[in-house]
């Protein structure tokens, strides 16, 4: 176990848990439930989710991938709590089981296709603050076509969650390829209005680290 004083000691403990939570056998983050439904999410990453919901208080939250609904859930129930916010969330998959909840459009299709995101354009005209949160195919193409088609829309002081930046060796699954964490580097080189906010890092044990974009 590194010794947490030593010169990069407490990076090397983040990392070695980091490991440990997302590839042992156990894999934890898929045996991860919000009120019943799954959610591939870390619990330290929905209580962050939960700060910037009471903090920002956005009229709209755009999800990119669904899964099985439990992070749309999580975060309509948050914005219940704060009494304000609806989700529109996207997935190329149809789930007729999904939670239902009066604050939540599923939409079925691919995030990057020029319907879904006229849609959701559409749907962002009317909301006076809007928060993006990308969770769908973790590729650095699709995550790249993602962000080019939704960044325009995170109003000034709310963020863009480039999610599952971890992959490709940072630290997890290091034969992945590029993914969200190469996604954001090219995407930060082009878009000096966003910056990377490591405060919402502070937890340590991110999926999403130099995830949380902020817009200045
Ligand atoms: C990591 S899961 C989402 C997890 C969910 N946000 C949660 O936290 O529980 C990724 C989802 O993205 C969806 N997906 C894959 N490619 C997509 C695309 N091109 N557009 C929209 N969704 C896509 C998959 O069907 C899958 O359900």
């Amino acid at each position: 176990m590194p010794d947490e004083q030593e010169p990069g000691g407490a990076t090397r403990i983040v990392e070695q848990f980091h490991r440990l939570y997302y590839e042992s056998e156990a894999q934890t983050w898929k045996n991860t439930f919000f009120l019943g439904v799954r959610t591939a999410k870390c619990p330290l990453d929905l209580w962050i989710y939960q700060e910037l919901l009471f903090d920002l208080r956005p009229d709209l939250v755009v999800e990119c991938g669904t899964a099985w609904g439990g992070s749309a859930l999580y975060l309509a129930t948050i914005c219940d709590l704060v009494d304000t916010g609806r989700i529109v969330t996207i997935d190329v998959a149809d789930d007729p089981g999904r939670p239902q909840h009066p604050r939540i459009t599923y939409v079925h299709g691919s995030s990057t296709s020029d319907e879904v995101v006229a849609m959701v354009h559409h749907e962002a005209a009317s909301a006076g603050s809007v928060l993006v949160l990308l969770d769908s195919d973790h590729s650095c193409e699709h995550v790249a076509g993602e962000l080019a088609a939704y960044a325009s829309l995170v109003t000034p002081g709310s963020y863009l969650v480039v999610e599952d930046t971890n992959v490709n060796g940072h630290p997890v699954l290091p034969e992945f390829g590029p993914g969200p964490w190469e996604a954001v580097d090219g995407f930060l080189a082009t878009h000096p209005e966003f910056v990377v906010d490591d405060e919402r890092e502070k937890f340590f044990l991110t999926f999403n680290p130099r995830g949380f974009l902020r817009r200045r």
